[in-house]
């Protein structure tokens, strides 16, 4: 898949198959965010794959905005320093474990509101640091395809030399 196709045609998945992630592709999911630039090379950050079936369902039960947690096949949570460049490299790393799924036919969602005392608790992290998301994959129940995002039009995002002056192409 071409990445501007795999960007193209990513959406958010909260509905997964009963069916589990090869490990290789967990891997290449974790390989993908470890791999992506950070600001100073910092790499400061930590990616739990969670593939527990018990843990997951704690986690569907503790993520007030994401309780189909507990039927993905793998979750990743990304712990970040609680900074602005901590959330900017986390949210890098997300993307590019997202689109490294897709590929693969994988979808996912990021999850917020997830940076509570007991998900904490649960996955052991630190207290100082930050669980900027939980990001569940699995195979999506429904095909998923180009044409069905729903965007703003270029014209409302782009601008041409300065803020306002509409972008024409
Ligand atoms: C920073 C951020 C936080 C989000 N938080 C949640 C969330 O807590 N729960 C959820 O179901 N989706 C969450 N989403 C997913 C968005 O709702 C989704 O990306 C957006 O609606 C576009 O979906 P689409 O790509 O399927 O069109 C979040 C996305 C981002 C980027």
């Amino acid at each position: 898949m071409e990445v501007f196709e795999a960007i193209q045609t990513l959406l958010a998945v909260r509905e997964y198959k009963d069916q589990a992630i090869p490990r290789e592709s967990v891997t290449r999911i974790l390989e993908a965010g470890r791999l992506t630039g950070s600001s100073r090379n910092r790499q400061d950050w930590a990616f739990i794959a969670v593939t527990e079936r018990a843990t997951l369902r704690r986690l569907g039960e503790l993520a007030s905005t994401g309780p189909y947690i507990a039927q993905a096949a793998l979750a990743i949570a990304v712990v970040v320093p609680e900074s602005p460049v901590g959330y900017i490299d986390g949210a890098r790393a997300v993307q590019d474990m997202m689109l490294a799924a897709w590929e693969m036919g994988i979808g996912s969602n990021w999850v917020g509101n997830v940076n509570t005392p007991a998900i904490k608790e649960l996955l052991n992290v630190p207290s100082e640091r930050m669980i900027l998301t939980i990001v569940p994959f699995g195979y999506p129940t429904r095909k998923l395809g180009k044409g069905i995002k729903q965007r703003k039009a270029l014209a409302e995002v782009a601008h041409q030399e300065r803020f306002g002056q509409p972008y024409t192409g």
